[in-house]
């Protein structure tokens, strides 16, 4: 598919005024990083996530039609006064206005409206909340991005006159989270998604997140990811600023090919449950991550004294007992641990007596693997 593919021209606005849309879409942990990108939003390699479960925002949206008529090639002049406004939207977040997210949103639209040009013939009213403490660090422009692209894609079916089938829809979703926040394209579906072309993975694109297309070994069925909240506090280095850092890195040529690389092994592993080895290439992307933003220009440390501490726990627990317990990093410095079903009871024992005393007031937030966003009601 091509961009051209998702430009939506099918509109019937004659049939809706007003309504609301309400998604809850998880966030998603990276085991293949993305890090560096070019215009627009196209990322400079394949990267490969878990899409998480009780990490999620709700988001809702309110639709009102402008009250201009609109016939085919209608020249109005009272309508093209109104398309010619800016978009036309308010943003509550945990239930408070949030004239600080509008820019970020602003600059969402913007990308999108060649893609869903009916953006402009609506006011809109966005509320969206978080399962997670907004001050955790945890980010949450993937889910965020993610369900307000859930959000516009079921007032365009709404609003389209053709049938539209659950994987254009799902695919365009993706598309238009992406131009919000690269890693919203893999919010959309789980358990595992793609983004970006490989060679090595059927179907995958630049342009959207894609389900890894093999069968999926039993080894990783509901796999754990418990995030230790090391860090309460906003990013020192918004992921923006940090895919910028790729540009001119010493690094960056070896790095893209290592992640390209990595896919190819983790897709292997993905399919025959080499256990040692996702610890071995999970670990390595995680720290490869850190080693990008240290060796750049200007460099940063985004992990914390706690952060390496709670490594090492892992690392010496994993050598007493054969676990296979391993950790990842986003951009940050909470700790992502991650363990097979068949360890959940060893290791939340061990979260418990080693690693929670390196948490920010001991919190930690247990979460496994989701099967992606749910749509929660439509009144229209
Ligand atoms: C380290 O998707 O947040 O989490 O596209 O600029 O919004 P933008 O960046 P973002 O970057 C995520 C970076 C990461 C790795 C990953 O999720 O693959």
């Amino acid at each position: 598919m091509t961009e051209t593919d998702f430009i939506f021209n099918n509109i019937n606005l004659s049939n809706i005024t007003n309504g609301s849309i309400t998604w809850k879409t998880p966030s998603n942990i990276a085991l293949v990083k993305y890090w560096g990108k070019r215009e627009p939003q196209i990322p400079e390699n394949a990267s490969i996530s878990f899409t998480l479960d009780s990490c999620f925002t709700l988001t809702t949206l309110e639709y009102k039609k402008l009250n201009t008529e609109r016939s085919e090639g209608s020249h109005d002049n009272t309508r093209v006064a109104e398309r010619s406004r800016s978009h036309n939207f308010e943003i509550y977040f945990e239930g408070e206005k949030k004239d600080e997210f509008k820019p970020k949103i602003t600059t969402f639209f913007k990308r999108i409206e060649k893609y869903v040009p009916f953006l402009k013939d609506f006011d809109f009213i966005i509320k969206s909340q978080n399962s997670f403490p907004h001050s955790s660090g945890i980010a949450s422009s993937a889910s965020g991005m993610g369900a307000l692209a859930l959000c516009i894609m079921s007032l365009e079916r709404s609003l389209s006159g053709v049938e539209m089938t659950d994987e254009y829809f799902n695919r365009k979703a993706s598309f238009l989270a992406r131009l919000g926040s690269g890693s919203a394209c893999r919010s959309i579906e789980g358990p595992l998604i793609v983004w970006g072309n490989h060679p090595e993975i059927e179907g995958s694109s630049d342009l959207f997140g894609v389900k890894f297309p093999y069968k999926i070994h039993e080894n990783f069925k509901n796999y754990h990811d418990t995030i230790l909240l090391v860090d309460e506090g906003e990013k020192q280095v918004s992921s923006t600023v940090g895919h910028q850092l790729m540009y001119n890195h010493p690094l960056a040529k070896q790095r893209f090919q290592q992640a390209n690389n990595n896919i190819s092994r983790i897709s292997k592993v993905l399919q025959n449950g080499d256990l040692k080895a996702f610890v071995e290439i999970v670990e390595s992307e995680a720290l490869t991550l850190h080693a990008m933003m240290m060796t750049s220009n200007p460099y940063f440390i985004l992990m914390k004294p706690n952060t390496l501490k709670i490594i090492n726990e892992i690392w010496g627990f994993r050598a007493q007992t054969n676990s296979n317990i391993c950790f990842t990093l986003d951009a940050g410095a909470n700790v992502h641990v991650l363990f097979p079903e068949s360890e959940k009871e060893i290791v939340n024992d061990f979260i418990k007596s080693n690693l929670m005393q390196f948490c920010q007031e001991n919190h930690y937030i247990c979460d496994s693997i989701g099967k992606g966003a749910n749509q929660l009601l439509i009144n229209s």
